[in-house]
């Protein structure tokens, strides 16, 4: 994937990044910004349906102040989202149109953001999609959005390195990493851990916790523990069962029965990045500390 954008980003106008609007900062790639450069971006908040509305404003705001970028939000609701997808990359090159300067336009994003659902809307209403045509590799497809509005797809792709702890932590919980790679109880309480100040409300809603006031001080095994209870998840012998007390959790979060939520703000995913970084760089010093000292005391022996 990596290499069919290095490909196709020479003759490319506009980037949207499909992100999750639950967890923009860790839906979106890093790697994407590197291979994308000076590219005119839309980001585009997709599953606006599951997320915060007051959150999802806070982040179109964000992006809307970078340069050369534009925010959108989306769900699978929008009939039509091809009109607005189309206005907003207009908008971002106005000097491109017309049959001799075809906008080009490059669609990337995670597993199960919603870009095949998003896609095979665009195609049944309107958009005429070309499979094997010259010039374009098997890892992408041509999906003409106007006769002069090229939209080229390419596989969801996660990045092989996630360094922002939280990040990881939110891309499992919204069901972007297969199952295996993570532990479900760990990811639940994670998800607990950020949902828990902000969303109080809707886990007592939800869960018929005890005393919402409390809801953000208290430990999140312990209130994993409640909701385990508060659903039967309890074993033989009364002991508690943490994992089908996380699957519960989790499904209701991917599936938006706990309650429209987003799991970080642009100024908190500011902070873990920055955190992320610090230590990705510490790691790195210390990796090369340890290389040289090893070469020297090679260059000693010999
Ligand atoms: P992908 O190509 O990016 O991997 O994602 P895909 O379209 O397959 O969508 C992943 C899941 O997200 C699907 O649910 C899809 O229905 C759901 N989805 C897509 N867009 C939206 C949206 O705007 N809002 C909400 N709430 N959900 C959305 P699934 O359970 O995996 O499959 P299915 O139940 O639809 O068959």
């Amino acid at each position: 994937t990596k290499k069919a954008i290095t490909e196709r980003i020479k003759d490319i106008d506009v980037v949207i990044e499909l992100l999750d609007a639950r967890l923009p900062g860790s839906s979106a790639n890093p790697m994407l910004a590197q291979l994308t450069g000076q590219r005119k971006k839309l980001k585009v908040l997709n599953k606006q349906d599951l997320a915060d509305p007051a959150r999802t404003e806070a982040w179109l705001t964000w992006y809307r102040e970078q340069t050369d970028t534009h925010a959108i939000g989306l769900d699978a609701s929008d009939k039509t989202p091809a009109q607005r997808l189309i206005a907003a990359c207009r908008e971002l090159a106005p000097n491109r149109g017309g049959m001799d300067k075809p906008l080009r336009v490059l669609i990337c994003g995670i597993p199960n953001v919603g870009k095949s659902t998003l896609l095979n809307t665009m195609v049944g209403k309107k958009a005429a999609k070309t499979g094997d045509e010259a010039g374009i590799t098997r890892m992408e497809q041509r999906i003409n959005l106007a006769s002069d509005f090229y939209l080229f797809d390419t596989p969801g792709m996660l990045w092989p390195k996630i360094i922002v702890e939280k990040a990881g932590y939110h891309l499992a919980a919204s069901g972007a990493v297969g199952r295996n790679a993570y532990d479900e109880e760990e990811v639940a309480l994670e998800l607990i851990s950020s949902i828990k100040a902000h969303y109080g409300a809707q886990l007592v809603a939800r869960y018929k916790l005890a005393d919402e006031d409390t809801i953000p001080t208290r430990h999140d095994e312990e209130l994993l523990t409640e909701v385990a209870r508060k659903r039967g998840a309890v074993m033989s012998g009364g002991r508690v069962n943490l994992q089908k007390a996380a699957e519960i959790v989790l499904n209701d979060f991917r599936s938006g029965t706990i309650g429209r939520m987003t799991l970080e703000t642009p100024e908190q995913f500011a902070i873990w990045q920055a955190e992320g970084e610090a230590a990705e760089a510490a790691l790195k010093k210390k990796r090369e500390a340890r290389l040289n000292k090893r070469k020297e005391e090679q260059d000693e022996q010999d």
